[in-house]
Parts: C-alpha cells; sequence; structure tokens
C-alpha cells in the first residue's frame, strides 16, 4: 500500500486512515448517512494522544439525528423528507409540529388528538403572572422570554421524569402550547396591556394575534391573510438541525436537565445578532440605511473588516446559496404587503438592497444571500409587531425544533452527557508565590 505521507486522511469505502506522527497509520470509521456528507467517527482517537481541533464546528458532526436535512450548497431544506416549501404551501404549523416530533405527517385521527392536547396546555398558571411584575416595563421581551420559561421548570419539575417518554411528550406539548402564550404576555407587560388569556376555539396562529393584540375593551378581528403569514413564519423558522440554539438545548439537555430550563438556554443563545437576533438586527439596519440612496454606503462598510458592520439578514453558515425559507419568506412579504395595502420604504430598501448585494462581487464570492432574517423582519413589522419582538416570535417558532431535538437526544441509545475537549495553551505547571514575593 502507498505510505501516506504524516498528517494525510485517506477515506476507503468504510474506514479513513490517519497517519499520526510516531503513531504510524491509524484507521477510523466511516459512517454513512442517508443524505449528505458520511462522517469519521473519531470517537477513539483520543486512545491515539490526539483531540481533534475545530472551534465552532464548521466541521464536526455533534450527533445522528433524523430530523431535519439541509444540503446549503443546493439550498435544500427537508422536514422529516418533506421539503420547506411544500410544507409552507400545504401544511400548518401544528401538522409540522406533530411531524418533528413523531416522524410522520399525522392522519385526521392523530391530528385531532394532537390539537385536543395543544389546547390542554395553553394556559400558564396563574402564579406565572408575578415573575412578569419583577421586570422593567422596558426590559426586552427576549431577556422576560429567558426568565419566564426557565421559570416554568419551577412549576414542572417534580412530575418530570426526563427518561419516561410520556414525561418527555407532554413538557413538548406544554412547551409548545405555552410558549405562545408566554410571548404574548411579553409583548403586553412591555406596553402597559393587560393579559390576554388563549382561547381554544382559534387556530394557533389566530390565538397567537388575538393574545398579541386583542384588548378587554373590544374584540379584535383577525384577517385570514395576517393568520396565514404567521403560520407561516412559525412553518419557516420550526427547525433547522444543529444551529446554535439547538445545539445548546441538546447539551444542557444532555445532563438530564429540566427540559423547561433547557429550552430557556436555547432562548438565550437565539437571542444573539448572528444568530436569531438578526431579524430585529436586520430592520434597524434597513431602517439606519433609512433610504436607497445610502445602500452603497453601508456595502462598503459590511466589506471593511476594520467596520464590525455586517448585513444582516445576509450569509449563513450552511447556505452557500439562496435559503430556500428567504424564498418563501419573500413571497409572503408582498402577500402581506400587497393585502394590508402598505408601501414600506423599508421593503423598497430591503429590495433594493437585496439586487445590489446579489450582484456585488464581495458577495457573489463569499456566497452570501439573504437569509431567512431578511424577510421574516418586514412581514412582522407589517403585521404591526414590534421589532423587539421579532425573536420572540423565532423563538416560539423554533421551540418545537428544540424539543424535538431534545427528545431525539435523550431517546438516542447509549446517549453520553456532551462533554468537549479543549486545546490547552495556558501556563504549565509552576509554584505558588506568596504575595510577599510576587
Ligand atoms: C440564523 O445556523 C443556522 O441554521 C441559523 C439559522 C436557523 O434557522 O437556526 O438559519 C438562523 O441565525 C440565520 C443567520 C442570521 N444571521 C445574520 O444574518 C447575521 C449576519 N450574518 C453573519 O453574521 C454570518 O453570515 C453568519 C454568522 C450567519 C455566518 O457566519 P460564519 O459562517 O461564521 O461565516 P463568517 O462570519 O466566517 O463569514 C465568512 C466571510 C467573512 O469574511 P472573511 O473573513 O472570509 O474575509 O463572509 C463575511 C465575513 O466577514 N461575512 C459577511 C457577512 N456574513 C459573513 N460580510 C458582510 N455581511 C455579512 N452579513
Amino acid at each position: 500500500m502507498q505510505q501516506i505521507r504524516q498528517g494525510e486522511v485517506r477515506m476507503a469505502e468504510t474506514k479513513a486512515t490517519l497517519s499520526l506522527p510516531d503513531k504510524g497509520s491509524v484507521d477510523f470509521p466511516i459512517k454513512k448517512g442517508s443524505e449528505g456528507f458520511d462522517v469519521i467517527d473519531i470517537s477513539q482517537l483520543g486512545s491515539h494522544g490526539y483531540f481533534t481541533f475545530d472551534p465552532g464546528f464548521l466541521a464536526t458532526a455533534s450527533c445522528e439525528s433524523k430530523i431535519t436535512y439541509i444540503d446549503g450548497g443546493q439550498g435544500i431544506l427537508l422536514h422529516r423528507g418533506y421539503p420547506i416549501a411544500d410544507l409552507a404551501e400545504k401544511s400548518s404549523y401544528l401538522e409540522v409540529c406533530y411531524l418533528l416530533l413523531h416522524q410522520e405527517l399525522p392522519t385526521q385521527k392523530q391530528y385531532d388528538e394532537f390539537l385536543t392536547d395543544i389546547k390542554t396546555h395553553t394556559l400558564v398558571n396563574e402564579q406565572v403572572v408575578n415573575f412578569f411584575n419583577g421586570f422593567r416595563r422596558d426590559a426586552h421581551p427576549m431577556a422576560i422570554m429567558c426568565g419566564v420559561v426557565g421559570a416554568l421548570s419551577s412549576f414542572y419539575h417534580d412530575a418530570m421524569d426526563v427518561s419516561q417518554e410520556k414525561d418527555r411528550l407532554l413538557a413538548a406539548l406544554r412547551l409548545i402550547s405555552k410558549v405562545p402564550t408566554l410571548a404574548a404576555m411579553s409583548y403586553k407587560y412591555s406596553v402597559g396591556l393587560p393579559f390576554i388569556y388563549p382561547r381554544n376555539d382559534l387556530s394557533y396562529a389566530g390565538n397567537f394575534l388575538n393574545m398579541m393584540f386583542a384588548v378587554p375593551a373590544e374584540d379584535y378581528k383577525i384577517n385570514p391573510v395576517i393568520e396565514k403569514a404567521m403560520d407561516r413564519i412559525f412553518i419557516l423558522h420550526a427547525d433547522h438541525e444543529q444551529n446554535a440554539s439547538t445545539s445548546t438545548v441538546r447539551l444542557a439537555g444532555s445532563s438530564g436537565a429540566n427540559p423547561f430550563a433547557c429550552i430557556a438556554a436555547g432562548i438565550a443563545s437565539l437571542w444573539g445578532p448572528a444568530h436569531g437576533g438578526a431579524n430585529e438586527a436586520c430592520l434597524t439596519m434597513l431602517e439606519e440605511i433609512g433610504s436607497v440612496d445610502r445602500i452603497p454606503e453601508f456595502i462598503k462598510r459590511s466589506k471593511d473588516k476594520n467596520d464590525p458592520f455586517r448585513l444582516m439578514g445576509f450569509g449563513h453558515r450552511v447556505y452557500k446559496n439562496f435559503d430556500p425559507r428567504a424564498t418563501v419568506m419573500r413571497e409572503t412579504c408582498h402577500e402581506v404587503l400587497k393585502e394590508l395595502k402598505i408601501k414600506d420604504p423599508l421593503l423598497d430598501v430591503a429590495m433594493e438592497l437585496e439586487q445590489i448585494a446579489l450582484k456585488d462581487s464581495y458577495f457573489v464570492e463569499k456566497k452570501l444571500y439573504p437569509n431567512v432574517d431578511f424577510y421574516s423582519g418586514i412581514i412582522m413589522k407589517a403585521i404591526g409587531i414590534p421589532t423587539s419582538m421579532f425573536t420572540v416570535i423565532f423563538a416560539l417558532s423554533r421551540t418545537v425544533g428544540w424539543v424535538a431535538h431534545w427528545k431525539e437526544m435523550l431517546e438516542q441509545p447509549g446517549h453520553k452527557i456532551g462533554r468537549p475537549r479543549q486545546l490547552y495553551t495556558g501556563y504549565s505547571k509552576r509554584d505558588y508565590q506568596p504575595i510577599k514575593k510576587r
């Protein structure tokens, strides 16, 4: 066999061979996926005196999963094999929730039972109201959501045994049902208006819109176009394989922690402007740009390595092609603005920015395309949702993805607590010096 050069990796049919300094050639098994990249199982590498090094997980699979498949080069997103465009057009968020949790689309009977289960848990304990009163009225709704969702772990702790499937499913149902209620409460609290209780006679999206915009003094009329757009926004944000917040939930859950606390950790991770906070940051950026004629100035800044400014809503770790969710979101954006007869100058800026960026050599070479956050903010602004609530709605939508991955992780045979290793570059052993000698 041809001598493998030091540090070279050779992939045969079922194994990769790594030539290690002073260790010779070592074989590692290759695990084959049903779609996408196969993986080299390096779990035994430590016994050969080495760890791999991959900050940011650019080329590291943290788990095996059957929930969502993304092909970043082709712009493909499948939930349990179903293309996102088909689900957005033909399905509903609750049906997608069932699919993500149970691997198959529900029969009518299964769907009806699931709907009943969801409606059974939409209320939150009245004691939760007291948690809101501890926040300033101008608290960011994501700060409130981190607090109140985590607080639910104090209401469902004793009766929660994550090793039992029925308890895992009940936690999933409670989270999918209660997060919209808490999300709407975080909005009402920020504007000093009374909380609106959930209504089980409304659809999932309709109930959320009602809790957001109804007031006790008068009825709120749900616009079916807005209701459908809201449900589609929920679908498009439902899951996205091992993104930062989902990986956070998996890692938190791997210790057996309370699922409500794990989802609160996911909310915290999602809040960052590089992740779910990008939709809010995108609208703030469009407002800062203000007019089409200022776009070149901001495009120039986004290329300047000395300027921290980035085009929010552009780029993606995995998609090096159009984000298929952005394509659907763009259509929905135009439907909503047409229905509401809104001429939004920000949309003019957004559309011009999209056209310029798609033709600019910097963005083309770096494959920076508009992502899901680019259009969702404009739709939500048109619906009357304040910018500070955009990431809360992303968290509401993603709750099903988080709980589906949390459940899958716990149900994986032989699952272990997540505990990454490191490359240590600090001091070697040294003697303590008393303060008089320092
Ligand atoms: C979401 O992971 C998921 O799946 C996330 C998500 C989900 O559904 O869970 O899809 C949701 O978070 C979408 C992404 C939303 N974030 C943004 O829109 C914020 C703006 N985008 C960037 O911050 C960035 O594109 C990331 C964070 C999304 C991806 O960053 P990477 O993969 O770490 O890539 P990088 O930062 O190393 O960028 C590669 C190059 C760099 O230039 P060089 O160092 O190679 O010269 O592209 C440049 C970056 O400077 N670049 C940008 C840019 N994004 C990357 N330059 C200008 N504007 C941008 N938006």
